[in-house]
């Protein structure tokens, strides 16, 4: 049973008030927990400022606010605050690793690979710079059950002049838990830097950096409980230190003259013009919320849903899942399609009845591509669902069945 079972979550998320809707899209954005909203009406009722840059008591208070949220949400993944950086998204921290460590360390003669599980953002950053500085451009497969193939990773490995692996922790569009650490030693091992996109992850499982030892790890505020418009990039300090800055502006810097500029101290160096003060404040707001239910229960409840979903699915003859066979190796969705019906006819029956599902290639063109197929329907799952939801789901589809069979 779910551990989350007896808890009525779904009443802290004020758009789920909303009668008949069952919404099972948390993979594509979360919803936001009201203690989150409050969070940053209260910055913009009772401590409006700006951050870093004024003593006045409103600003003063502002900085305390953005800077304590920067500091829970470092903690919360056991990575040091300074070398935690607030971006506009996870899009942007990965784009931010490419822009400035990938074109200060990534050559003609070099390799950089990634995996064909990847979400365009940890995709296509890495094919624009291959593109631009010559580097060989190397993509990971997976086998039927969207499992990477680890012995591929090796033997690019062992060319010695793999510059950087790029791999998302968990799956969005088939769902698979990768085995990131391992990843991690063997590409360490052969002397490549590592960056793992956790947009999935962070939501759905205990993320702790200091044993991963990944060295940039990518992740975004709207995934976990919290509002649009922040994301995180922690990364190893020594590398931040070296690396150029992503833009230029103001609050980067130390000193700035005709001849000279002089970047300031992290995480500024990386922050530059005004950050998103509200958005950080409601990021830390929703780090608060899933470490107050804990994120060993938050696993298990959707490890759950997820067991179940794929039990129900089973009963359908025409379904065809993706991604791995079973819950253990796979995070809080359910993607697959129907022989009967295309994926956007059946989201769209599936919302008129109030499920609300995501049809589409879920920006995994790539893994799309392996399998043939132009798009899935994916059911993803999140603190506030149920079984009663999955049941939704199922009856759902067996309308889709009706309709088209
Ligand atoms: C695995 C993964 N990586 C990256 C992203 C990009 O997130 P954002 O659009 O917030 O930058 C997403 C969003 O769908 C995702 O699922």
């Amino acid at each position: 049973m779910s551990t989350l079972a007896d808890t009525p979550l779904a009443t802290d998320f004020p758009c789920l008030r909303r009668e008949g809707i069952v919404y099972m899209d948390s993979a594509a954005t979360s919803q936001t927990p009201q203690p989150v909203i409050a969070a940053m009406a209260d910055y913009y009722e009772h401590h409006r400022g700006t951050v870093h840059r004024s003593v006045y008591a409103l600003a003063a208070e502002a900085t305390e606010l953005f800077e304590g949220a920067r500091d829970r949400i470092a903690a919360f993944v056991n990575w040091p605050a300074d070398c935690t950086i607030f971006t506009k998204n996870a899009t942007e921290a990965l784009n931010l690793v490419a822009y400035s460590w990938g074109r200060a360390n990534v050559g003609p003669r070099d390799r950089v690979v990634v995996t064909q599980l990847e979400h365009h953002s940890n995709f296509v950053p890495w094919h624009m710079l291959c593109r631009q500085t010559g580097a060989q451009f190397e993509m990971v497969e997976v086998d039927d059950e969207c499992m990477l193939d680890l012995e591929q990773l090796d033997e690019l490995l062992a060319t010695g002049n793999v510059k950087l692996v790029a791999v998302g922790h968990v799956s969005n569009a088939a769902g698979t838990i990768n085995p990131v650490a391992e990843i991690v030693r063997r590409a360490h091992a052969a002397g490549a830097v590592v960056v793992v996109d956790g947009s999935q992850a962070v939501p759905q499982t205990p993320v702790d950096l200091g044993e991963l030892d990944a060295d940039f790890y990518a992740w975004t505020g709207h995934k976990l409980y919290g509002p649009t418009g922040v994301g995180v990039l922690h990364g190893r300090k020594e590398l931040l230190d070296a690396m150029p800055p992503f833009i230029g502006g103001g609050h980067m810097i130390a000193s700035v003259s005709v001849d000279e500029i002089r970047w300031g101290q992290l995480p500024a160096k990386f922050e530059a013009g005004t950050s998103n003060i509200a958005e950080a404040i409601g990021l830390g707001a929703a780090v608060d919320f899933v470490a107050g239910i804990g994120m060993q229960s938050i696993r298990a409840h959707e490890r759950d849903l997820c067991a179940y979903a794929l039990d129900r699915l089973a009963e359908l003859p025409d379904v065809t899942l993706m991604g791995p066979l079973d819950a253990d190796r796979r995070g809080a969705l359910v993607a697959f399609t129907l022989d009967i019906a295309h994926p956007h006819d059946i989201a769209e029956i599936l919302g008129s009845s109030g499920v609300c599902v995501r049809a589409g290639h879920h920006c995994a063109q790539p893994l799309m591509q392996r399998f043939g197929v132009a798009a899935t329907t994916r059911a993803s799952f999140a603190v506030h669902n149920t079984r009663a939801d999955v049941d939704a789901l199922i009856d759902g589809l067996n309308d889709v069945r009706r309709i088209f069979g």
